[in-house]
């Protein structure tokens, strides 16, 4: 088999990814390591940015976003019985974030993907990469039983964290910056009408809450629980009563509790590799990096990232040399360091961490106090939470990058 771009994953980057490039004229296989049905059963965040909204519709995807989306304009940060609306309309912000659940974002991505008529194969065992820093790299799999090798002029990692394709890359080429926070996220999904119009984020002394929802009758709460704790020691009415308990009273007071839908924990880390590429592997998505969902950027992050991969990849087609794919990392890394920020800044601000003490809490108050009552200060949350613009490439590459690449595929292919 032969295809030009093989995209290893189909989670939300590696669909999107293949749409964008099939859209360009630019065919592509996905493989993946699981079933649609188990992919499909991944609940996840559901705040998108502006930027990710519209690569959804360039990729013919956005339909169902369009009438079922909410669109919100702001959220509120919650700090104990005090409340404060962040307001996205602000200077800087791009004004709006659409609520829509990544789940949904990928049956959308995944249809349009089936109605193009372009190749998924789902669970692809014993994925592997090959030639990676040659002209000619290949996958090899397993499927139903059969080796396969597939080759192609390009592979895209979208494989998640834990995936093959960052592994592939030879020791001693990547750096890695990571930061785990002693603590995670118990998420609860409920079929209960959402308790506040707009997402509260809130601080709390016994720690973070989140009030978010999935639609007018479905809801996403969280709770923030030390790390290690076992989703099985949380029935729904001790997470309720932990869930009301962290919020203002007269919120708690409105919530509607119900049975849960799904009930999980999640781990919190910050994590970048660098460079997001070697070769003609490129990673995208959470492959590269990771970051705590306060702040809601994990999908966005992703979307951005193939959103500039698929505009280089089309570059390097017109041009007819590997040229632009070159400035993937640079551009891409610039956008995700600031993401990366943003979801540290606020989970510092928001959790409670166990080796505080009196003095972190003021500093952690007094900036707070310091940014709400500013009018930059709002703006610069609200900016941040709307989403950052995607820096694209400028012009053409340079002829020297063009020789730098025949420099990367001489060496490695001979
Ligand atoms: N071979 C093939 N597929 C694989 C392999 C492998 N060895 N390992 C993992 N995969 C698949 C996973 O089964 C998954 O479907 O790659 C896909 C990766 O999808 P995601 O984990 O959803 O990652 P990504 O597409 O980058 O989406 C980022 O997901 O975790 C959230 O916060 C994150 O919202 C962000 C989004
Ligand atoms: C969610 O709805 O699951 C959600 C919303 C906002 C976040 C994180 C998760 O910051």
């Amino acid at each position: 088999m032969k295809t030009t771009v093989a995209i290893i994953g189909a989670g939300p980057a590696g669909l999107l990814l293949g749409q964008l490039l099939l859209r360009q004229g630019i065919d592509n296989i996905v493989l993946e390591r699981r079933s649609p049905q188990y992919v499909l059963s991944r609940i996840r965040a559901g705040v998108l940015e502006q930027g990710t909204v519209e690569l959804l519709r360039q990729a013919g995807a956005d339909a169902r976003l369009r009438t079922e989306g909410i669109v919100h304009h702001g959220f509120e940060l919650v700090l104990g019985e005090r409340r404060e609306r962040i307001d996205l309309r602000g200077h800087g912000g791009h004004g709006a974030v659409t609520i829509y659940g990544q789940t949904e974002v990928t049956r959308d991505l995944m249809q349009a993907r089936a109605a193009a008529g372009a190749v998924t194969v789902y669970e692809a065992e014993d994925v592997s990469l090959h030639d990676l820093d040659g002209a000619n790299p290949w996958v090899e799999y397993q499927h139903q039983g059969q080796r396969v090798r597939l080759d192609c002029d390009y592979i895209a990692g979208c494989d998640g964290f834990h995936g093959v394709s960052r592994a592939a890359i030879p020791a001693g080429v990547l750096r890695e910056y990571e930061r785990v926070y002693p603590f995670g996220w118990l998420g609860v999904l409920a079929d209960t009408p959402p308790v506040n119009e707009e997402l509260i984020y809130a601080r709390h002394a016994r720690g973070f809450a989140l009030c978010s929802m999935r639609s007018a009758t479905r809801t996403r709460y969280y709770v923030q629980v030390p790390a290690g704790e076992r989703v099985e020691d949380w029935s729904d009415a001790r997470f309720w009563d932990e869930l009301r308990a962290r919020l203002p009273a007269e919120v708690a007071a409105r919530l509607t509790t119900g049975p849960s839908i799904e009930k999980s924990i999640a781990p919190l880390r910050s994590y970048v590799v660098e460079p997001m590429q070697y070769g003609r592997l490129f990673l995208a998505g959470d492959a590269a990096h990771i970051v705590p969902p306060t702040g809601a950027k994990g999908l966005n992050l992703a979307a951005g990232d193939v959103g500039l991969l698929a505009a280089l990849f089309a570059q390097a087609a017109r041009d007819g040399s590997s040229a632009p794919l070159l400035r993937y990392s640079e551009l891409a890394l610039k956008r995700v360091w600031k993401a990366v920020r943003f979801s540290w800044w606020m989970t510092t601000m928001l959790h409670r961490f166990p080796s505080e003490d009196a003095f972190d809490r003021r500093l952690h108050e007094a900036e707070l106090d310091y940014l709400l009552a500013s009018p930059s200060g709002r703006d610069t949350i609200a900016e941040n939470y709307a989403g950052l613009p995607l820096e694209l490439p400028a012009a053409a590459a340079t002829p020297e990058a063009a020789d730098a690449v025949e420099a990367i595929s001489a060496t490695a292919g001979g």
